[in-house]
């Protein structure tokens, strides 16, 4: 291994802009970590809030952003045994995916599924702990319940319309285009709202309510939301683009018995994600590996170019996942 390594680093708060091309030292795994030399990562939402100082990394995760990637094995640390040197794998990374190599706990590793190109394996550690952890997990979905997610073509609604679908639920999904409903509607939801245009409160209670919903956008969806739940039914936040503040009457909670409930992954200990791993190498890895769930391809970027990348995502125009090719 050479020293060092290319990497793309947030040189202050801001615009894509802030994102620039820079050298760093190449990591060492810590114990219990893998070193991964990255042929791709993974663009999130996340990535976006960072730069813009909107989202604060982990005190002891690197300043570089990227949470997932995919790539081969190169070193490991003290104490890693399931893993070896020259292993295909994609992980879920505590920071710093935007360069050509990083280090992460071996526990938040998984195979590269059977026949899928790393490119596609770089997009999946992120929205799927995330779904697999807020909407079965925390969110208990069964199969035959009413599943609802808003921001139903991005990185985290592709998914969770793939596995919802794949797990038997009746699937619903809000997006902002005709387009992008029709992408949801092939993903194996049964109705998709194109919220600029329709009321998905009353196409879900005209439904019977949803037993489900996944939301990230917050605000003024936050009442629609509780109105458009089934009795019993639970409300699972992961983010809220559109703001966390809303006034609220929480005599609904009670006399329809709701639950309200939300997590964010990143801050989550090294137990906890892993328990996560094992979970979807169980329950969703032979799902990717059959060809039954993939993840939705929007666009490729160079390392170079990750500030296009975050401007095509903040423009809101992808379907799917934005990936940075890095080797
Ligand atoms: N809690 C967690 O652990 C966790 C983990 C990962 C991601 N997240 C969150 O999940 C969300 C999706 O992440 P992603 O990477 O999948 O992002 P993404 O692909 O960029 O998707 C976000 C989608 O939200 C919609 N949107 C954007 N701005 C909006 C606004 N102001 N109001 C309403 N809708 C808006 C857009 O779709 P339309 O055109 O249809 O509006 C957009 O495609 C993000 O908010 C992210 O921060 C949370």
């Amino acid at each position: 291994m050479t020293e060092t390594m290319r990497a793309v680093e947030i040189t202050k708060p801001g615009a894509p802009d802030v994102l620039q091309l820079t050298t760093r030292p190449i990591p060492e795994p810590g114990h219990g970590q893998v070193v991964i030399k990255v042929a791709y990562a993974g663009v999130n939402r996340p990535d976006a809030l960072q730069r813009a100082g909107a989202y604060a990394p982990p005190l002891d995760a690197s300043d570089l952003p990227g949470l997932e990637a995919s790539g081969e094995i190169v070193a490991l640390g003290a104490g890693v045994s399931e893993w070896s040197v020259g292993d295909k794998v994609c992980a879920l990374l505590p920071g710093g995916g935007y360069a050509e190599y990083v280090a992460t706990p071996a526990a938040h590793c998984l195979p590269v599924p059977d026949g899928m190109g790393l490119k596609e394996a770089a997009c999946l550690p992120e929205t799927f702990f995330t779904v697999w952890s807020n909407v079965f997990t925390r969110g208990g979905l069964k199969a035959g319940e009413i599943f609802l997610v808003h921001g139903g073509s991005s990185g985290i609604g592709t998914t969770a319309i793939q596995l919802a679908h794949a797990f038997g639920a009746r699937v619903f999904a809000t997006a902002g285009s005709d387009d992008k409903c029709a992408a949801c509607l092939d993903l194996g939801a049964e109705r998709a709202i194109n919220y600029r245009d329709e009321d998905f409160v009353e196409i879900l209670r005209a439904a019977g309510g949803a037993n489900l919903i996944l939301d990230m956008v917050g605000g003024d969806y936050i009442p629609c939301n509780i109105k458009a739940l089934a009795d019993d039914g639970r409300l699972v936040q992961i983010a809220f683009l559109q703001g966390p503040k809303v006034e609220l009457n929480f005599a609904q909670m009670m006399t329809r018995r709701l639950t309200l409930t939300g997590s964010t992954l990143r801050p989550q200990s090294v137990a906890a994600k892993s328990a996560i791993a094992q979970d979807l190498r169980e329950a969703v890895w032979p799902l990717l590996s059959s060809g039954k769930v993939a993840p939705v391809m929007d666009s490729e970027f160079p390392l170079a170019e990750a500030a296009a990348a975050h401007a095509r995502m903040e423009s809101s125009g992808h379907i799917g996942k934005i990936v940075l090719k890095v080797a």
